[in-house]
């Protein structure tokens, strides 16, 4: 997705820009550029491709300035070309954006009927030109800009400069994430944090529909033209600790931070083999009254959600439903009386995620319903986190690699918190059973440090997938997610075709596709359902396919020709997702390695989808 990165300063910003745009890296781009303001001219430079090609021309253009923009642009209205990476230029005024202007066309008719040239195929370059428009009618870029925000219909975050207002910079969000990085002697705007720590720890987080001037020394913030007063907020300087380390992959490094970071995450919850007294006790009397749950999510958070609704239901006696946020937020689905809804989401911006919570609230408002929101979130500053009654957070640290790892372990972790602990209120689970499941979370960094130790295994066995095209997934009951979770992983990093199943509709349908080709990966925890996931890896391989089992050591499924077994820890059935999650994520995470792509930034794809 695309990231934005902006500031003013006494110094050149020219390389806070260029670092700033690094470290949004992570969320996926195809160009980036910057624009300063110096000496009364605008000095902008764009390149297609890495962030790196933009850095090698500024050094060679050697510009520099003190207020400026930059962006890396994840494309979607018109190809990824140099012509249509941001800034976009009208006369005096430039603009980075992020998000979309959906009546871009009209605007665009209206400004072309003007006499505005367009340079570019981007929904963008409109803004720039209306700011432009505006400032024929006030000399305050300010106003121009609150002129121009009610025309734009749309999600979107601006950055805006004027070489006629050479201290100011221009902020707008309106539905997507933007932050205001507070310096000394100098300020900043940017898409995520992550790309101001280096310059500053004290933030402002803007709200929808704030618009804010920056200058050096000030930062006001205003709604429909009123000042309004945001507060600042310090962060934790943990989060700053986001570097690769010994690991040549970010993906890889998280993947083995997961024992760490179910530590933390169940750590704010448990006290020994019990629930904290104080875990989520604002919530105890709005959970005794739910009726049933409603999970919405997508990706990768949306296979976790899967799991919760095994888990709600076994557990916790209670109804569970969950859907993807893109298809539930446009179905009008009939909003319940007493229900709990829990927005499952690393970053807590996810654009449709978040539009379904926000319609979700309205629906029930309007028909004066009770109902009770929630998140399950990796960012305790998110847009999610802010707007839901209650929040559990996943305490993962910052997640880079595009494809989800511990992420998803941790909002397991946290799902099972919550559930538990809605168990307990309702007297549906006994303090027993509370106590034996928690004393196996306790017990679950150390399982997953031993499922690490089959990496040279799996490395070996990846192998195996490096020429295949198509690979599927089969397990059941909660592995079935993981079969799901799995195959997404190998097709979002390796580019190879894979599909999850539930092992029991092989026969209606993918046993059709097996052949001396196919690989096929087992999830096959010792619990009720071996037996029958036994049978369909007969199925399997006396059509041809090759197995590559996941295993417990007790399930008696051994090594033979064409079926290799890779041996997991015995683990509960409760907790047997968490840890086979992690052989799934090496497998993919070596076949893709092998394969030379692009790990920790998949082609075509983002970490933080913020527009839809
Ligand atoms: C993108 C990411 C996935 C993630 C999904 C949902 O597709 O690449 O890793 O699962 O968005 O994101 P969220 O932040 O809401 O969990």
């Amino acid at each position: 997705m695309c990231g934005i990165v902006g500031g003013v300063a006494e110094r050149s910003i020219t390389n806070i820009l260029i670092e700033g745009l690094k470290r949004l890296e992570y969320r996926g781009y195809d160009s980036a550029g910057l624009a300063l303001v110096d000496h009364g001219q605008i000095l902008r430079e764009r390149r297609v491709g890495k962030v790196a090609n933009l850095e090698q021309a500024v050094n060679e253009s050697a510009i520099i300035g003190s207020i400026g923009i930059a962006h890396t642009r994840w494309a979607t209205h018109g190809k990824p070309t140099e012509n249509n990476a941001h800034p976009h230029i009208s006369g005096r005024v430039a603009v980075v954006h992020n998000g979309i202007i959906e009546n871009y066309q009209e605007l665009k008719d209206d400004l072309e009927a003007l006499g505005y040239n367009f340079t570019s195929q981007t929904d963008t370059e409109v803004v720039a030109h209306l700011v432009h428009e505006a400032l024929k009618s006030t000399p305050d870029l300010l106003k121009a800009v609150e002129q121009v925000v009610p025309q734009l219909k749309g999600a979107y975050a601006l950055g805006i400069i004027d070489t006629n207002h050479p201290d100011e910079l221009i902020a707008v969000r309106e539905g997507s994430p933007l932050v205001i990085g507070v310096g000394i002697g100098e300020n900043f705007i940017s898409s995520d944090q992550l790309a101001l720590l280096p310059v500053t720890n004290r933030f402002i987080y803007l709200e929808e529909g704030d618009i804010a001037r920056l200058t050096r020394e000030t930062i006001d913030v205003y709604v429909n033209g009123q000042k309004v007063a945001r507060p600042v907020k310090e962060l934790d300087a943990t989060i700053s600790n986001a570097t690769k380390g010994e690991f040549k992959h970010y993906m890889l490094k998280e993947i083995y931070e997961q024992p760490e970071a179910i530590q933390q995450t169940i750590s704010q919850a448990l006290n020994g083999n019990a629930l904290r007294p104080d875990f989520l006790k604002d919530a105890e009397i709005d959970f005794s009254n739910i009726k049933q749950v409603q999970i919405i999510a997508c990706g990768t958070s949306y296979h976790a959600g899967m799991i919760g609704k095994y888990w709600f239901e076994q557990l916790a006696d209670l109804p569970c439903h969950v859907e993807i946020a893109s298809e539930y937020r446009y179905r009008s689905p009939v909003i319940v009386g007493d229900t709990l809804y829990v927005c499952i989401s690393q970053s807590g911006e996810t654009a449709d995620t978040l539009a379904a919570l926000r319609d979700t609230k309205k629906r029930a408002a309007a028909k004066n319903l009770n109902i009770t929101t929630m998140t399950i979130c990796n960012v305790a500053t998110s847009s999610m986190v802010r707007e839901t009654d209650y929040h559990l957070l996943t305490l993962a640290g910052p997640e880079i690699g595009v494809a989800s790892t511990k992420a998803f372990t941790t909002q397991l972790a946290a799902l099972m918190l919550l559930i538990l602990k809605i168990g307990q209120i309702k007297q549906n689970i006994d303090e027993n059973q509370i106590a034996e499941i928690t004393a196996d979370m306790w017990h679950t960094p150390k399982v997953i440090l031993d499922t690490l130790q089959n990496d040279t295994e799996i490395l070996r066995l990846s192998e195996l997938f490096v020429e295949k095209q198509h690979c599927l997934f089969l397990g059941r009951g909660t592995e079935f997610p993981i079969a799901l979770e799995g195959a997404l992983k190998l097709k979002e990093i390796s580019y190879i075709h894979a599909e999850g199943y539930a092992a029991g509709e092989l026969k209606h349908g993918p046993l059709a596709l097996v052949d001396n080709d196919m690989p096929v990966v087992i999830l096959a925890p010792n619990d009720e359902m071996l037996d029958k996931l036994k049978s369909n890896m007969e199925e399997v391989q006396a059509r041809g396919g090759e197995l590559f089992v996941f295993a417990d050591e007790d399930s008696g499924i051994k090594n033979k020709d064409r079926q290799h077994v890779v041996h997991v820890p015995n683990v509960s059935s409760w907790l047997a997702p968490i840890v086979y999650s992690v052989p799934v994520q090496l497998l993919s995470y070596h076949v893709a390695v092998l394969r030379g792509t692009d790990v920790d930034q998949p082609r075509n794809l983002a970490k933080s989808v913020t527009v839809e």
